[in-house]
């Protein structure tokens, strides 16, 4: 049997890249061999393209960013089978082709490249990919506007007020007079477009609130200001398929040790230690424990059947109305004492690709990708099957006249 060749994309210029490699070494390893040949296709915090011997490894990525100058440079190309890795800068002699593939999985976390970047760039390149398309993963990347979509599809979100730095900045008390009219104390102040708490914050009152704002502004030139849930229990919900078919895996419940879940507690309480790792610093220290997958976290969430089943249902409407495809995460919030519960954010390629949660359902990680990769080519026949072009003999008809003269 033919193996499918498939490239496993991580890293981009996000300050979950350290995050992503993760993500993408854990996918990496855990492709059915029988049925594929993997290619690693890391992206640089430099925006460049790198492949290689010695990529599939952590400790490339602890030696960066010396270790880059034993990776192969390459360019993205289509070709008739899919794309072509072409090495770059070209050798004047010998086939510059390093490595070809037929099918992407994205593993990409954050801005610049999970909010439907990366996967422009695919679209172009006309291959498969296993992740949500371009409008599904910018939608998920923008709190508000994923909200105003799932309000419109009756799922429910808290009403959030958006914000923009300019108009803060002109009146910064008319702001805050809206917000507490509109909102009220206790608030959550975010940026719309950032994940791993980067720039949260709650505000019980006004002297906090301008602080809260204050902070948020300074990640992001667009924020959005909500209701703070008290008491907050969370709970997460991964989901698999496309819009016409799609299943929830087991729901978890994370626990972080400050009042908002943040970077660290996501991605550096894992592990042995229980801390950053000693080199690295905060943001490499994530390389020492198993991700996403070792965040501090009860599962299966020990809520009642019901409230599972309802979660679950939750996350596959919410899944599908944003037109999601592969593996997504969605998180709720929970307000403990009435069981309330709202949609507060997806993640469309969520870290470690939320194995963890499928493992919880008898499903392996070889067999989840497995299932996304299949989707992918599913999507790409539904695609050859619409009209992209046709025949016009438009140019033919068409006079531009003389440049610089009239039209
Ligand atoms: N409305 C809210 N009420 C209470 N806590 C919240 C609210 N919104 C967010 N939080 C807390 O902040 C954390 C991060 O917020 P979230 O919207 O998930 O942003 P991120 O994309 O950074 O994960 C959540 O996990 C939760 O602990
Ligand atoms: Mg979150």
């Amino acid at each position: 049997m033919m193996k499918t060749k498939v490239a496993v994309l991580f890293g981009g210029r996000s300050v979950e890249h350290e995050v992503s490699i993760i993500s993408g070494l854990q996918a990496y390893a855990a492709l059915d061999r029988e049925k594929y040949e993997p290619v690693v296709l890391y992206i640089g915090k430099d925006g460049g393209f790198y492949t290689g011997e010695g990529l599939d490894a952590i400790e490339f990525y602890r030696g960066l960013p010396a270790s880059l100058k034993n990776a192969v440079r390459v360019l993205p190309v289509p070709s008739e089978k899919g794309v072509e890795l072409v090495r770059y800068p070209m050798k004047k002699f010998g086939n510059n082709v390093v490595a070809e593939f037929e099918t992407a999985l994205p593993v990409v976390h954050g801005t610049n490249v999970e909010d439907g970047t990366l996967m422009g760039f695919l679209e172009m390149l006309g291959v498969p990919y296993a992740s949500c398309d371009v409008m599904s993963s910018a939608l998920g990347m923008d709190k508000y506007m994923m909200k105003a979509v799932l309000k419109a599809a009756g799922i429910p979100v808290l009403e959030a007020v958006e914000i923009d730095a300019k108009t803060f900045a002109a009146d910064s008390d008319a702001v805050m007079d809206r917000l507490e009219n509109e909102v009220g104390y206790p608030m959550i102040v975010k940026p719309v477009n950032l994940g791993s708490s980067v720039g949260i914050s709650k505000a019980g009152d006004r002297r906090k609130l301008r602080a809260s704002l204050d902070l948020a502004f300074d990640f992001s030139s667009l924020i959005l200001v909500e209701k703070a849930i008290e008491p907050l229990r969370e709970i997460n919900c991964a989901v698999l398929g496309d819009r016409e078919e799609a299943i929830a895996s087991a729901c978890e419940e994370p626990f972080g040790n400050d009042e908002i879940l943040s970077f660290g507690d996501k991605y550096l309480s894992g592990g042995k230690g229980g801390k950053a790792g000693k080199s690295g610093g905060a943001k490499t220290g994530g390389a020492k424990s198993a991700g996403m997958s070792s965040l501090k976290r009860r599962c299966p969430a020990e809520i009642p059947d019901e409230m599972t089943a309802a979660v679950q249902r939750m996350a596959v409407d919410t899944f599908k109305a944003l037109g999601c495809m592969g593996v997504s995460r969605i998180d709720f919030l929970m307000k403990a004492d009435t069981g309330e519960l709202w949609v507060n954010e997806i993640n469309t390629i969520p870290g470690s690709l939320a194995f963890y949660l499928w493992e919880e359902t008898g499903l392996s990680f070889s067999k989840l990708l497995d299932r996304m990769i299949q989707l992918s080519f599913k999507r790409q026949r539904t695609r050859e099957a619409l009209t992209y072009t046709y025949d016009t003999n438009i140019l033919a008809g068409v006079s531009l006249g003389t440049p610089g003269g009239k039209a």
